[in-house]
């Protein structure tokens, strides 16, 4: 065990967890914030998918000891933060059964802060290792490029 500072949703976190403990365990787990999900835990289907520094990661696969000093942000911390992405996400009514929806979102944020207007190709390539089993696909395409309009590419 060790006792880690981590920056999660802007607000600093201290957590005893041994280091290599998945990140995503301790999201869920020690801080509570189950937005997060578990899908295979092993890189395969994206819905544990959280931003490190603005970049999307696999949590399940991501030890907690390499989010010490990076920034960490959840699906919590995306609205919250001003992201136009979960709006645009409800606007469109992308979710089924809704359990792939916060790694989506994630990974079409980290998307939209590199690519601010994407194309439907670019969005495909970006977004292909989320899974979503309800077929959720087109939808989600209409959210991100609603998301792109609302931010107008300033980003
Ligand atoms: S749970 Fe992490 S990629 Fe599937
Ligand atoms: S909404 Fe059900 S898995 Fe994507």
């Amino acid at each position: 065990m060790a006792s880690l500072s981590l920056l999660v949703n802007d607000r600093q976190r201290t957590v005893d967890v041994a280091p290599d403990t998945p990140l995503l365990w301790v999201l869920r787990d020690t801080l509570g914030l189950t937005g997060t999900k578990f899908g295979c835990g092993m890189s395969l289907c994206g819905a544990c998918t959280v931003l490190l520094d603005g970049e999307a990661v696999r949590s399940c696969q991501t030890p907690v000891k390499d989010a010490v000093g990076r920034r960490i942000t959840t699906i919590e911390g995306l609205a919250a933060a001003g992201n136009p992405v979960p709006a645009a996400w409800v606007e469109e009514q992308v979710p089924q059964c809704g359990y792939c929806q916060s790694g989506q979102i994630m990974q079409a944020a980290a998307l939209l802060s590199k690519t601010p207007d994407p194309t439907d190709a670019q969005i495909d390539a970006a977004m292909d290792g989320v899974i979503c089993r309800c077929g959720t696909y087109q939808r989600i395409r209409r959210a991100i490029h609603r998301a792109a309009q609302v931010k107008g590419g300033a980003r």
